[in-house]
């Protein structure tokens, strides 16, 4: 956000964190044909991750974002962290969404969570109205539409294979997330903006646990909900929401504070809210420290070719997959998570046992793959079941 009258930053010690503010905007030798980002960004993970096979829970922080952590830590001691400093932060990182879910910034709203953003959307539709949910979806992009069966809302729950053909023109909203967090399933995006274009009905897409390793393009939703602690890599508390244009009208902000003013330091106050034209009415005053982080981690990963992240990770969790001999449906094959039937538990005990860090979900066992991970954690993971 920028502002005229925003409180001035002090003049602080130059850090490393300087060095790397503002890097999203310069040119940079990867937008050569020859490099597409991809070897830069492993290298900023050089020395971490090994055995950690679960992104899909929380991601690791690149260099730039532990060494900009450290410098924000440094700044805030000394009493130069103000408003104005943060303020960069979130510009940059609001930037760098953008870019990677290939909108314009004014379409982006900053935020902390997901259920947030899922609660405001959830209070802006018509009393009465349909909202189709995936069964067993991640609670918050569920529970919050429940809440308002008060006022006639009614949510119905399909499965995430042939999601599209359960919209009817009784359905208002479909709300999904584009890769399930239970079972590692990616959705039929295109199918899915199809069905609900032929009724009218809005589409909300939650990207968490896809950016970052899918590329987003295929996914063309009324609004994209993404927490970027997980393949993004930033810290807890860097929440972006995109709404197409059309939509940001049947949005109401029902969380709008200062930092959703047209210019925020003029909207600190009461008794008149006049509110950014843009969807950054929908804005969350940032959680500073988070954006700090999360700004470069971000960036990262929008300058590099996410159709090579998602090679990469896909081939491991394909010869993982293949390694331990499981039959995977049409929606989980493609995916950088692996889930499979654990009812005890017994194969995460022994992947933990291990020392690898996995994790379990509505009973499965579940591992991801990303950029830190290589054929040798495929192989100590199988090693590790099969022992
Ligand atoms: C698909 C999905 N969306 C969102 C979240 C996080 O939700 P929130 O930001 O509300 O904590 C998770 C966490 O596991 C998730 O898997």
């Amino acid at each position: 956000m920028s502002s005229s009258s925003a409180p001035a930053a002090p003049a602080a010690p130059r850090s490393a964190a300087d060095d790397t503010a503002g890097a999203y905007d310069r040119p940079t030798t990867h937008d050569s044909a020859t490099d597409d980002g991809f070897d830069r960004l492993r290298l900023q993970f050089e020395g971490l991750g090994a055995g950690y096979l679960a992104a899909c829970t929380g991601g690791l922080p690149p260099a730039a974002a532990r060494a900009a952590a450290l410098d924000d830590l440094d700044l805030w001691s000394a009493g130069f962290a103000g408003p104005a400093h943060y303020d960069a932060a979130v510009t940059r990182a609001r930037h760098a969404f953008a870019r990677l879910a290939d909108v314009d910034t004014a379409n982006v709203a900053i935020g902390s969570q997901t259920s947030v953003f899922a609660g405001m959307i959830a209070a802006s539709i018509p009393d009465g109205a349909e909202v189709l949910c995936v069964d067993g979806d991640f609670s918050s992009m569920v529970f919050p539409f429940l809440q308002q069966e008060h006022r006639g809302v009614r949510v119905r729950h399909a499965p995430l294979t042939g999601l599209e053909d359960a919209i009817t023109t009784r359905t208002h909203l479909v709300a999904y997330s584009l890769v399930q967090s239970a079972t590692g399933e990616v959705a039929d995006a295109q199918s899915i903006r199809t069905a609900a274009d032929a009724v009218g009905a809005r589409v909300l897409c939650d990207v968490t646990q896809a950016a970052g390793w899918l590329p987003l393009e295929p996914c063309t939703a009324d609004a994209l909900v993404c927490h970027t602690y997980k393949w993004l890599c930033a810290p807890r508390g860097v929440c972006f929401l995109s709404v197409a244009p059309r939509f940001i009208e049947e949005l109401r902000p029902i969380h709008a504070a200062w930092y959703a003013g047209e210019n925020p330091w003029d909207a600190c106050y009461g008794p008149s809210a006049p509110l950014a034209s843009s969807a950054r009415r929908f804005d969350v005053s940032p959680a500073w420290q988070a954006f700090a982080a999360g700004a470069p981690a971000i960036e990262l990963f929008a300058s590099t070719n996410i159709r090579r992240v998602h090679d990469y990770d896909v081939a491991l969790a394909d010869a993982f997959a293949n390694g331990l001999g499981l039959q995977r449906s049409a929606r989980e094959l493609g995916s950088a998570i692996v889930t499979w039937s654990d009812p005890g538990s017994a194969a995460l005990e022994r992947l933990t046992s291990a020392g690898l860090v996995a994790s379990g979900r509505a009973g499965r066992a579940r591992v991801a793959f990303h950029v830190w991970n290589d054929e040798g954690d495929v192989e100590r993971a199988l090693a590790a079941l099969a022992g």
